[in-house]
């Protein structure tokens, strides 16, 4: 197995040579362009990926990006669908587009990202201000649409492809602090949880070339980042046939595009998400003890804590099998790696009993954080299509508030842990609530807050912990440990 891995290792540097070349000519190119794109993303961390694709794609178009809507000849808005409420917070916001609109005539408004995939030309009728509906496969075609509405028709492309992933393409990193950057691994999803609307606004499940991933990480580092984050709907699916020379095809896993991402630099820091219980490998657990520089933190949602509820959201493991999951990750990366999940609180025909698992599997879990929301229907999936949406919005509401109670004591309990102990902090930035304060993250994914005294942001220090609220740890500063 080593020798596999050093094999394609040594393969995939000689590409990454050309790739890194590549981006970086084409970050050094003068802007001359006088048309301004503001872009603005909602929902996961895929999509604020592929809004850096889409910069990207329309700078070579000749557009530069503005911070401020009220200058901009064309505006992106990259949406989510996974909930209502997503789409709702989109149709407000393009309420008050239109007011810009009405004061200048020749400014285009697109709608990009699953929402714009969900509802294809269906958007156009809806919301008439939209000139653009373009799905999550069809970026490379936005120049060409956006041509397209300038001479006053609608452009829409909601074409899902089985292989577009974007690889060549070199992201303008958006809003970036220079220290941290999302790299997209691979696209879609084939689960088909019952739930989830993914599937069917991001298509079938891809990955990406490796070559291309480990150049995009060799190039961050060269610039200055310490952190990259591997992106995907299920990281442990990730799977990549390379045709090395003799003919012979060997595999890339997760495991293993992990460990030579890793071996980049010890000072990058390499996180990922998301996992899936059902997929993720005593092989990744392993990989990520072997390497200081992979964070000790997974998130590994788990939708719900009841075997029945499980099956019909067809996430395909059982409440004994995440248990077991859970169990591995602290036999072999101990009691403090960091687990984050997902809670859904009220799917269907979900009993109290069944919710009370949920709050048991969170307790036995020791969840550091979660994300929890209430169930939303989401039209063409298959609980919709095939079971009643019938928990009352308060017993879905009173779930869900017990749920974040749960959480928040387990967070608090958590961190609390973390109390009298020295972290490894990467410094972020400066933190929101005191400008004498900086704010980083420890391995397991925990923001730490210390005072600024000479340290800088994009360094590594050594942070003795000395108290926590259930969201952040703060303490002080002991040593730096690489600049
Ligand atoms: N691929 C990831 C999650 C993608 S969506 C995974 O498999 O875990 C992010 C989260 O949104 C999901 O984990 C789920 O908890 C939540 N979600 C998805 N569809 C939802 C729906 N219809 N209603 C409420 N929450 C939903
Ligand atoms: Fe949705 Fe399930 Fe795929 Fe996650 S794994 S994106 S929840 S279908
Ligand atoms: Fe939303 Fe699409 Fe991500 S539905 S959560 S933006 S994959």
């Amino acid at each position: 197995m080593t020798h596999i891995i050093t094999d394609t290792l040594k393969i995939l540097q000689e590409a990454d040579k050309e790739a890194c070349e590549t981006s970086r000519v084409s970050e050094n190119e003068p802007i001359s362009s006088k048309k301004r794109l503001f872009i603005e993303s909602y929902g996961c961390q895929m999509n604020f990926s592929d809004s850096e694709i889409v910069a990207s794609v329309m700078r070579d178009a000749g557009f530069a990006t503005t911070s401020d809507a009220n200058d901009a000849d064309l505006i992106f808005l990259n949406t989510c669908a996974i909930r209502d409420n997503a789409e709702q917070k989109v149709r407000i916001r393009l309420q008050h587009l239109n007011a810009i609109k009405r004061r200048k005539p020749g400014l285009l408004i697109g709608v990009l990202g699953c929402m714009a995939e969900r509802l294809k030309t269906k958007l156009l009728e809806e919301e008439k201000m939209v000139d653009i509906v373009t799905g999550p496969d069809a970026y490379r075609d936005l120049p060409r649409l956006v041509e397209e509405a300038e001479t006053g028709q609608k452009a829409v492309n909601v074409f899902l492809s089985r292989e577009e992933t974007y690889a060549d393409i070199a992201p303008v990193r958006l809003n970036s602090n220079g220290i941290t950057a999302m790299i997209s691994i691979m696209r879609g999803c084939d689960n088909m949880c019952s739930f989830c609307v993914v599937p069917y606004t991001r298509g079938r499940e891809r990955s990406r070339d490796p070559k291309s991933i480990l150049a995009e990480a060799q190039d961050l580092f060269e610039k200055g980042y310490k952190e990259v984050t591997l992106l995907g709907q299920n990281v442990d699916s990730y799977k990549w046939s390379i045709n090395q020379e003799n003919g012979e095809g060997s595999q890339v896993n997760f495991a293993q595009l992990l460990e030579m991402v890793a071996s980049i630099h010890p000072d990058l820091r390499v996180r990922f998400s998301t996992s899936h219980p059902k997929d993720i490998t005593d092989e990744v657990l392993y990989t990520i003890k072997k390497y200081e520089n992979i964070c000790n933190y997974i998130h590994l949602p788990a939708q719900s804590g009841n075997s029945r509820v499980l099956e019909i959201m067809n996430r395909t493991y059982t409440r004994e099998w995440y248990m077991n999951r859970i169990d591995r990750i602290r036999d072999i990366l101990g009691e403090d790696c960091g687990i984050s999940s997902d809670m859904i609180a009220g799917f269907c025909s979900e009993t109290e009993e069944e919710h009370r698992d949920s709050l048991s599997l969170m307790e036995y879990a020791q969840f550091d954080f979660g994300y929890m929301f209430i169930y939303s229907e989401r039209p063409g999936t298959p609980a919709a299509k095939k079971y009643a949406d019938d928990i009352s919005p308060e017993v879905k509401q009173r779930r869900l508030t017990e749920i974040i109670a749960v959480q928040r004591r387990l967070s608090l309990e958590r961190n609390q842990r973390a109390i009298g102990k020295v972290h490894k902090v990467l410094i972020e930035g400066t933190s929101k609530k005191s400008a004498e304060h900086l704010s980083g993250r420890n391995d397991q994914n925990k923001v730490i807050v210390f005072p600024r005294e000479h340290y800088k942001p994009g360094t590594y220090v050594d942070v003795l912990v000395t108290e926590c609220t259930s969201a952040t740890l703060k303490g002080h500063a002991v040593s730096t440990v690489t600049v």
